[in-house]
């Protein structure tokens, strides 16, 4: 048997299990080939074309703008092990699904509820990289809020400090569980609102995000234990709101309401 087909059946046999998890496995290669080699010769077979834009799989994990070691209450320990095992996990296996995407496209016997497992980990993991890509660029600040978000606060919630309540008390709900809690002007609606999400996959539609709050216990465990509160108020005095600030200018031109 070729090394050909020995690829495309081992990535057969791997989703067939219906297990995703069993089929990110599969991707952490043992036997010294890379992915893109492997991909290379799935895509080399008659029943296959090139590979799609969509599932390029070649994301690249965005550096720290800011100084871990300079946050207040939030240790480099603790920003350095998210930003390197939890986000760079999720690059990586963003670009493992994509790439056993573009194999399974392809085969036309694949079943679509298998298929569907594989479709949902591509979700999943889009929205870990796009969450926590929003989370680290709008920390590294002096967490005093001005600008055209503030404006757009005092707008939607009255004052700073009821939008800065109705935040908090958003965040610890999440406490000891995961999930996000996301500032965003909805595109559709127009209006400002705190969404709670209970996970990656959990937004508001049209909903752009200005402020990103992980509310995963890997974002404080190591620091705050279960303690979620006090790394809330931690966030709080590191938000950028330069990037908030950013972010807001840019979903006012882009308002589809
Ligand atoms: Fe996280």
């Amino acid at each position: 048997m070729t090394k050909k087909n020995i690829s495309r059946r081992r990535a057969i046999e791997t989703i067939a299990t219906g297990s995703a998890g069993l089929a990110l496995a599969s991707l952490t290669r043992v036997d010294g080939a890379s992915a893109n080699e492997e991909r290379g010769a799935i895509i080399s077979s008659p029943q296959t074309t090139a590979v799609a834009n969509a599932f390029r799989g070649q994301h690249q994990p965005k550096p720290l703008s800011f100084d871990a070691a300079k946050l207040k209450g939030l240790s480099e320990k603790l920003i350095k092990s998210h930003w390197e095992n939890n986000y760079g996990g999720a690059v990586r296996a963003l670009n493992a699904v994509e790439q056993r995407l573009d194999a399974m496209m392809k085969d036309k016997d694949l079943p679509p509820y298998i298929y569907g497992d594989l479709k949902r980990e591509e979700l999943v993991r889009t929205g870990s990289v796009i969450l926590h890509e929003h989370y680290f660029a709008n920390l590294g600040g002096d967490g005093k809020a001005g600008g055209k978000a503030l404006d757009l606060l005092k707008q939607w919630f009255g004052s700073y400090e009821q939008w800065e309540a109705e935040f908090k008390r958003t965040a610890n709900g999440l406490g000891g569980g995961s999930g996000w809690v996301i500032l965003a002007h909805n595109l559709y609606t127009g209006e400002l609102h705190n969404y709670w999400a209970w996970d990656h996959m959990h937004n508001a539609p049209m909903g752009r995000p200005l402020l990103v709050l992980d509310m995963y216990e890997h974002a404080y465990h190591i620091d705050y234990g279960a303690a979620a509160a006090k790394y809330v108020d931690a966030f709080m005095q590191n938000i950028k709101w330069e990037e908030v600030n950013r972010r807001a200018e840019a979903a006012g031109k882009a308002n589809l309401a």
